[in-house]
């Protein structure tokens, strides 16, 4: 695979070097253009050396020109990937304009080009910045994450690029360029949570529950295959990512509010599959809490409510609802369904013979006026069976036309 790898002016420039080895690794041939002010953060030589190749600057470098000029280098691509995307790189693509070498590159290739963007916070919510990244989707291009967590510039929030590692994953998955574009959710967008969330007690201890994420994970593939952009919003699990989905991780239910807030505008399903943690520790020891009393309490304080803020936001989406429960899984899940409005429920029960952790899973689905249980059966096969069921029942409740916002909240698994 021949990589054009297009880098900018962001302070995640200095993550390069590691990406282009794990392009590498992977079997690709890579070949770099630098903005002007990406060289002001890493350097071309250390570039060069990673990459085995000359790296490219200057539109008007004659010598370079001359031995592979910007068009051939445009078709020579496979796929054009610029980790980190500026926010100024996503306004010259989505204006269209050519006034450097790597956007002459993006007019000129038929080459399918993914953006990694990184930016501070505060940039990246910004309207314009979120405008000109729906343009560039809606255009086919590729975006990557960008990822949540603590920023260079001391804040926390979305704006983080991807890990190297995960951006040359996606890229060098064979279905990565040829995404599915077809199916029932074509051109919309699904955001799934999926795994536990980890509460910290101190720098070595946290609170967290046993959800595996496959339940979720699942989902985010089914939803995917069904044509759809997923973005999968992960607590911390041990499993691959699926192919032609998005991954953001994250390890506490305040982060996991934050990342999806911070994608849920571009949202058509919002699938919460994560098993969230309902409290957490009020405070957090800056060290490990030494063993000097016979007991200790730890005081618990609720955490943020995923499903009410989503639900707070004003728009009236298809909400399903998924239920874990121990114990008279049917009359919770009934109580949620009515108590919190869902258009959807689907009622889990989890314990130790199942649910949580386990390959397979048996739900119950219940709706005003309706209901359809599935028997057990691989939770990969449930999670495409309950995407028909959600597909179906959103088209006939919503109608073809109207294109409404759909969620589903809490699938425990
Ligand atoms: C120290 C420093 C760090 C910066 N980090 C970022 C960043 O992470 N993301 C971003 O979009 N812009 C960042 N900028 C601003 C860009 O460098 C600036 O918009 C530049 O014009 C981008 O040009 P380019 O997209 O052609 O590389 C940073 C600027 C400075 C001075």
């Amino acid at each position: 695979m021949n990589i054009v790898l297009g880098i900018t002016g962001g302070i995640a420039a200095y993550k390069t070097p590691e990406l282009v080895r794990r392009l590498r690794e992977r079997g690709a041939d890579v070949q770099i253009v630098m903005t002007a002010s990406a060289e002001e953060f890493v350097t071309p030589t250390s570039l060069q050396a990673v990459s085995g190749r000359p790296i490219r600057t200057n539109l008007w470098d004659k010598e370079a020109e001359a031995s592979m000029s910007h068009i051939e280098l445009a078709r020579w691509a496979d796929l054009v990937l610029i980790a980190p995307a500026t926010a100024e790189i996503m306004a010259r693509l989505a204006g269209g304009g050519a006034p450097d070498l790597l956007t002459t590159l993006c007019l000129a290739t038929e080459a399918p080009i993914a953006i990694a963007p990184a930016m501070n916070r505060v940039m990246w919510a910004n309207p314009a910045v979120q405008a000109n990244r729906d343009m560039l989707e809606q255009r086919g291009m590729r975006i990557l994450g960008p990822d949540v967590g603590s920023q260079a510039c001391g804040e926390e929030g979305a704006g983080r690029m991807l890990d190297p590692d995960d951006i040359a994953a996606a890229v060098c998955d064979p279905e990565f360029a040829g995404a599915v574009v077809d199916g029932p959710l074509a051109g919309k967008t699904v955001l799934v949570t999926a795994g536990p969330t980890r509460e910290p007690i101190d720098p070595v201890r946290y609170i967290t529950n046993r959800s595996s994420g496959k339940m979720g994970y699942a989902i985010a593939s089914a939803a995917h295959a069904k044509g759809a952009r997923v973005i999968l919003v992960s607590g911390p699990v041990m499993l691959q990512e699926p192919n032609g989905v998005e991954v953001q991780r994250v390890e506490t239910a305040e982060e996991m509010h934050a990342a999806t807030h911070a994608s849920i505008v571009d949202v058509d399903i919002f699938i919460a599959a994560a098993a969230v943690a309902d409290y957490r520790p009020a405070d957090r020891a800056t060290q490990k809490i030494k063993k000097t009393k016979d007991t200790m309490s730890l005081e618990l304080v609720r955490s943020p409510d995923i499903l009410a803020s989503v639900a707070a936001l004003g728009d009236v989406p298809f909400t399903v609802g998924f239920a874990a429960e121990t114990e008279r899984v049917r009359d919770y899940a009934l109580g949620k369904l009515e108590n919190k409005k869902l258009d959807m429920i689907v009622a889990n029960r989890v314990g130790s013979d199942c649910g949580f952790d386990y390959d397979d899973n048996s739900v119950e689905v219940l709706w005003a006026g309706g209901e359809r249980a599935f028997p057990q059966m691989a939770k990969t096969e449930l999670a495409h069976e309950l995407m028909d069921l959600i597909v179906e029942r959103f088209t006939s409740t919503r109608g073809p036309d109207t294109q409404p916002a759909l969620s589903i909240v809490s699938i425990k698994d």
